[in-house]
């Protein structure tokens, strides 16, 4: 019956003889399906064991994404520890390969595709780290029938049923599901946490019923999330309040070939007195909305914006961008020809913001996030299994310039971690990483800034940094990340 499977699909459990049909996955690891792989890190061969494209739900939607690699070192199966880890205390490394709010197939260990150095996964496997690598479905994910299948909240309920599988199997496979740690870049570190921020929510349940997901809790140790592009219901304000009067920008378009690889290209061009008078519009927004959050820092200092968008909390902001720029001085980094820093015997003593920012620079246009003419890849993100886009806020669905409807207020409220942090019902995770480029204009600074320290706030344990000079981008510190990961694991 199972004759014509193909290796991606053998740990089905049923098939329906008389259509063949897939109609069951089974949801128990299959500890002999591996291929044995071995990698060099730092001169070092290292041997693991490769279980992949593992179909992590029962009734999946889409088997090329809602599918995992679990990756395991070879010595936890002769009993051999590695460093402090042994195969029933390794703790789990979770990253997702999401960009774009795209579909993405689960990633593997080897050479970042850039920098030629071992990736994340690799370097985890190489400290003794199980890897558990899930796909998503995305904004793009379509069926034989046209219909969109990957539309919010779609990825976060795969990787919740992801996280639910490595519970359900915690007893028969390598490695603690009590202390996975999620990782993610970019859309990609918005849902790493998203995931911290909503474990066990009753929100997703009827989506992972109906995938047929593990019944099991989903909460997770820890986050690592870079460069998060979330928040997305206040990312326009947010943006305008830092960007508002920078009027030339450098706009990236984001699209992908038919194999969602994405591609990314440049426009340069100045604001339109329309796109002016959105910014000015939107940046009046936000201080209400950072005013409603009633966040302090950590001396107890509410952080607050006045209605011109200065206060406690715009220089909040500036100080993470103060502690960068003096660790950048102190490791040697010339700062002489930014003479919007001021430096005195060797220390940073104040940064003009406004000149900092153009140093920055503008890359979207307003509205950045939920676009006006629903082109964004937001907009995508919130459409449904018939309409491509749509908006997910007010503002954008008042100054619609196309035919439109609004999002789900539910669909809004779960991608969103800020709404669930810490509320009942709600295990967020107790441990958090997070980190912003201090030139890094795809979001607001402010919008890692609030999730940080809403955190905070609310009891739990947040690194945040932002790193001087850094775009863009993730996975760029991952000696850090580890001492990091092994700190909260001990
Ligand atoms: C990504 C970047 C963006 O600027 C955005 O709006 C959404 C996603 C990304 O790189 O994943």
């Amino acid at each position: 019956v199972c004759g014509f499977l193909s290796a991606p699909l053998m740990n089905v459990s049923a098939a329906n003889s008389d259509t063949n049909t897939i109609t069951k996955y089974s949801l128990k690891f299959n500890s002999n399906n591996y291929t044995e792989e071995t990698a060099t890190v730092d001169g070092k061969t290292i041997t693991y064991r490769a279980y992949e494209k593992i179909v992590y739900v029962k009734n999946p939607v889409d088997t090329k994404y809602e599918i995992m690699n679990i990756y395991v070192p070879e010595e936890y199966y002769d009993g051999t520890s590695i460093g402090s880890y042994n195969v029933d205390t390794a703790p789990i490394f979770f990253p997702n390969t999401v960009g774009g709010y795209m579909p993405a197939e689960p990633g593997s260990p080897g050479l970042d595709e850039r920098s030629g150095e071992p990736n994340a996964a690799l370097v985890a496997l190489s400290k003794g780290y199980v890897v558990a690598e899930p796909g998503a479905r995305g904004r793009t994910t379509q069926n034989e029938s046209g219909e969109y299948t990957g539309k919010a909240p779609a990825a976060i309920v795969d990787l919740k049923a992801a996280v639910r599988y490595l519970r359900y199997n915690d007893k028969i496979m390598p490695g603690d599901a009590e202390k996975i740690i999620s990782n993610g870049t970019s859309a990609g570190g918005a849902l790493s946490a998203l995931l911290g921020a909503t474990g066990n929510s009753k929100d997703y349940d009827s989506y992972l019923k109906k995938l047929g997901a593990a019944n099991e809790r989903d909460d997770i140790f820890a986050v690592s999330s870079y460069a998060a592009i979330t928040d997305l219901d206040h990312a326009d304000m947010a943006y305008e309040w830092l960007f508002n009067g920078i009027n030339d920008y450098k706009k990236l378009v984001i699209s992908s070939d038919t194999d969602y690889h994405i591609q990314r290209e440049m426009v340069e061009g100045t604001l339109t007195e329309d796109q002016i008078q959105v910014s000015n519009e939107l940046s009046a927004l936000f201080p209400n909305y950072v005013n409603s959050l009633k966040l302090t820092d950590s001396n107890g200092t509410p952080l607050t914006l006045n209605k011109n968008g200065n206060g406690t909390f715009k220089e909040y902001v500036k100080s993470f961008v103060m502690d960068s720029a003096q660790k950048a001085l102190d490791s040697g980094t010339d700062l002489s020809s930014l003479t919007w820093i001021t430096i005195k015997g060797g220390k940073v003593t104040d940064l003009d913001f406004d000149q900092y920012i153009q140093y920055v620079g503008r890359m979207k246009t307003p509205s950045a996030f939920d676009g006006l003419d629903l082109t964004n890849a937001e907009n995508e993100l919130f459409g449904t299994s018939t309409t491509k886009a749509q908006h997910f806020t007010q503002y954008g669905l008042e100054n619609s310039t196309v035919s439109s409807t609004l999002a789900d207020a539910s669909v809004i409220k779960m991608l969103n971690p800020l709404y669930y942090i810490g509320t009942k019902g709600t295990t967020t995770s107790s441990y958090w990483r997070i980190r912003q480029g201090t030139v890094d204009n795809d979001t607001s600074l402010a919008v890692p800034t609030l999730l940080s320290a809403k955190l905070e706030n609310s009891g739990f344990n947040v690194d945040f940094s932002m790193p001087w000079d850094q775009s863009h981008g993730g996975d760029y510190d991952l000696d850090e990340l580890f001492d990091w990961t092994d700190s909260i694991v001990a």
